[in-house]
């Protein structure tokens, strides 16, 4: 494992990885970053996170071909237009082949008999973002991706999940095929409102 590189170092870094190198990932990152992704806030304290850690080929490539099909009938004409010409082909690239290409993939998902349903979304993306940033720290690219959940049943079908526990997203982890280079986010003070909307954010 690298040295931590510091917490803000990480944060202003992050970017989605979509292409991996075949570089191993030990189960000892994967330990480290699920366990940072289980210190996230959740509603009620219910924790109702479950974490598939799909490595087997196979199962990689059944998440891969529905990914691929939910891109192709419900996301890329919708997506043409709407995204840069740059994340539009990232995405392309992602949803037909090169995410389900990582080594590891987390089927992340939340057991709604340990939570409330309208509080599905708000108790798992804490944790998954505590789960990318964790894999920032230790060298592995990562990306937050719900394509996959259009076919949810089928998602559900190729890890094994219960009926009353919900895919919520595909992350897949692996070390970077290439630097992901400089994150693209407007200045906060962009979005930042002193006391009231519409006064700017200026600091003295
Ligand atoms: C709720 C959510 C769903 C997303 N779903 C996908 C997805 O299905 N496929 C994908 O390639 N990226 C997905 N992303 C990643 C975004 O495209 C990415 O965070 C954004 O474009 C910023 O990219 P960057 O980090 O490379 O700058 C998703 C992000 C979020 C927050």
């Amino acid at each position: 494992m690298s040295a931590d590189p510091g917490f803000f170092t990480v944060v202003d870094a992050q970017r989605a990885c979509r292409e991996f190198s075949d570089a191993p990932v030990p189960d000892a990152l994967i330990d480290r970053v699920l366990d940072a992704a289980t210190h996230a806030p959740s509603a009620e304290n219910r924790q109702p996170w479950e974490f598939v850690v799909v490595r087997d080929p196979q199962r990689r490539a059944r998440i891969g071909d529905l990914m691929r099909r939910a891109w192709e009938q419900h996301g890329r004409e919708h997506s043409v237009g709407r995204l840069s010409p740059e994340l539009f082909t990232a995405v392309d690239r992602g949803a037909t082949g090169s995410i389900s290409a990582a080594p590891v993939l987390v089927v992340a998902a939340a057991d709604t008999t340990r939570c409330l349903p309208v509080t599905v979304p708000s108790s798992i993306f804490p944790a998954l973002q505590n789960l990318l940033l964790a894999a920032g720290a230790v060298g592995l690219g990562s990306a937050l991706t719900t394509i996959a959940t259009a076919f949810a049943d089928e998602l559900r079908t190729v890890v094994g999940l219960p009926e009353a526990v919900i895919p919520v997203a595909v992350v897949p982890l692996g070390v970077p095929a290439r630097p992901l280079g400089p994150p693209r986010r407007e200045p906060f003070a962009a979005h930042t409102h002193r006391d009231h909307y519409g006064t700017p954010w200026t600091t003295p």
